[in-house]
C-alpha cells in the first residue's frame, strides 16, 4: 500500500512526542514534517525538544535531525508536502481555531487533539468504535469552507475515554438515564512529568480547569446524530462529573455510578462489554485494539500501571462492577490518556478516515 505523508503540528509537546513514538513504524503513515512554534522553528527536532523529551522510550533516531518548521507561517509549504496533519498545540481557543482552519483551507485535512473545534457543529468529534458515522458531516463542512480535500476532525477530551466507551453499548441495550463520574487523572494530561511538576509527588489536586464541563458536555455530542449538515447533540444521558489530578504518570481512572431505564443483570452488562466492537475492529485498522473493552474479575483490577499499556494502550479496562444503593450499578474504568485519550485516538481516527475514503493521497 502507498503510504500517506503526514505532518505533526505541535511535534515538540507531550502529545506531539507521543505521536512520534506511535508513528515511528506505522504501516500506513510516513512522517515528513514536524512543526511547532517560532521558538522551535529552524532547529533540528532533538535540539528543539532539548530536555523536554517525556516519553519512556528514547526519541526515535529518524526524527532527531528533521528541521522543525513554523506551524503558523509555513502552512502552505507544509500543506504541499503532506496528505494530512495531526495537530496538538498549546494556543488559545481562537488562535487554535484560526490555525486549524488555515490548514483545512490549504486543502490539508487536520486530525486535531485540541479542544477549540470540539463544538463546531459540522466538525466531527470521533471515538472510532462509537460514532464513526459522524464522519459524514465532513461533506457539509467542506461545503462551508469551500474546500475539496481540507476539513477538520477532532477527538474528544482524554477524561471521558474510559467511561464513554463503557457506557455507550449499555445505553444502546438498556437506556442509560443518569451518570455520576469521578475521574482520577494522570499528570501527563497536563503535559507534565514529575521532573517538571514536583509539587504533584505525594499529592492530589482537586481542580483541573475546564475538565468537568468537558467531561459532562462532550459525551452528548458523541451520542448525537448528523442532521442537515450538523451534529445535533443528544439530550441525555445526564452526566455529572468531578475531575481530580493524581500522582500518576499516565492513565486516567474513572469511578462511575449509573442508573438505567431498564436495569440489566450483571451478566448482561458483562456480555455487552465483551461483545462490543466497532468499525476499527471490522476494518482491522492498525491502531485498533483487538478487544475494545476488557473486564477484570479481580477486586484489585484494573490497575493503572498494569493495564494502561495493554493492546497498544488503546484498550479500555473495566472492573469492580457491582450493584449500588442509590444508583443501579457502580464500576471503575481506565484508559491511557496520551494513547487512547490523545495521540493514539487521533491516529485511529485518521486510519478510519483514510479507510472510509475521507482522506486520499494528494495528486
Ligand atoms: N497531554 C494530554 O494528555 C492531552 C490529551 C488530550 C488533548 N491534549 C491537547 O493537546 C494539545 C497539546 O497538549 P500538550 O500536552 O502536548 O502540550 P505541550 O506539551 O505544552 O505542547 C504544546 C505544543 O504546542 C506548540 N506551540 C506552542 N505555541 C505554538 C504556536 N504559536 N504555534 C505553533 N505551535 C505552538 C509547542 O511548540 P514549542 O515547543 O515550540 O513551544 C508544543 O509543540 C492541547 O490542546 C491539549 O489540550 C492533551
Amino acid at each position: 500500500m502507498e503510504k500517506y505523508n503526514v505532518g505533526v503540528i505541535g511535534a515538540t509537546g507531550m502529545v506531539g512526542q507521543r505521536f512520534l513514538t506511535i508513528l515511528e513504524n506505522h504501516p500506513w503513515f510516513d512522517v515528513k514534517v514536524l512543526a511547532a512554534s517560532g521558538r522551535s522553528a529552524g532547529k533540528p527536532y532533538a535540539e528543539a525538544v532539548g530536555d523536554r523529551w517525556a516519553m519512556k522510550t528514547p526519541m526515535p533516531e529518524k526524527f532527531k535531525d528533521i528541521i522543525v518548521k513554523d506551524a503558523e507561517t509555513d502552512v502552505d509549504e507544509i500543506a504541499k508536502e503532506v496528505d494530512f496533519v495531526f495537530c496538538a498545540v498549546n494556543l488559545s481557543k481562537d488562535e487554535t481555531k484560526a490555525l486549524e482552519q488555515k490548514y483545512a483551507l490549504a486543502e490539508c485535512p487536520v486530525m486535531s487533539n485540541n479542544s477549540a473545534n470540539r463544538f463546531t457543529d459540522d466538525v466531527p468529534m470521533i471515538i472510532p468504535e462509537i460514532n464513526a458515522d459522524h464522519a459524514k458531516v465532513i461533506e457539509a463542512q467542506r461545503k462551508r469552507l469551500g474546500t475539496k480535500r481540507g476539513f477538520i476532525s477532532v477527538k474528544s477530551n482524554c477524561s471521558l475515554q474510559s467511561y464513554v466507551p463503557a457506557l455507550y453499548p449499555l445505553d444502546k441495550a438498556f437506556g442509560v438515564k443518569d451518570v455520576l463520574v469521578c475521574t482520577y487523572q494522570a499528570i501527563s494530561g497536563a503535559g507534565k512529568t514529575f521532573e517538571r511538576w514536583p509539587e504533584m509527588i505525594d499529592n492530589v489536586n482537586p481542580y483541573i480547569g475546564g475538565e468537568e464541563e468537558k467531561s459532562e458536555k462532550e459525551p452528548l455530542k458523541i451520542w448525537g446524530e448528523v442532521k442537515d449538515g450538523k451534529i445535533v447533540p443528544a439530550a441525555r444521558p445526564n452526566f455529572t462529573a468531578q475531575c481530580l489530578r493524581v500522582p500518576v504518570t499516565d492513565g486516567h481512572m474513572a469511578a462511575v455510578f449509573v442508573r438505567f431505564e431498564n436495569k440489566p443483570t450483571k451478566e448482561q452488562v458483562l456480555a455487552c462489554w465483551k461483545n462490543f466492537s466497532g468499525r476499527p475492529q471490522a476494518l482491522d485498522l492498525p491502531m485498533a485494539p483487538k478487544q475494545f473493552i476488557n473486564y477484570y474479575e479481580e477486586n484489585d483490577m484494573p490497575q493503572t500501571k498494569l493495564c494502561r499499556d495493554l493492546d497498544k494502550g488503546m484498550a479500555i479496562h473495566t472492573g469492580r462492577l457491582r450493584e449500588d444503593t442509590q444508583y443501579d450499578y457502580k464500576f471503575v474504568c481506565l484508559s491511557h490518556n496520551t494513547l487512547r485519550g490523545a495521540a493514539g485516538g487521533a491516529v485511529l481516527m485518521a486510519e478510519l478516515l483514510c479507510a472510509e475514503g475521507y482522506i486520499d493521497h494528494k495528486e
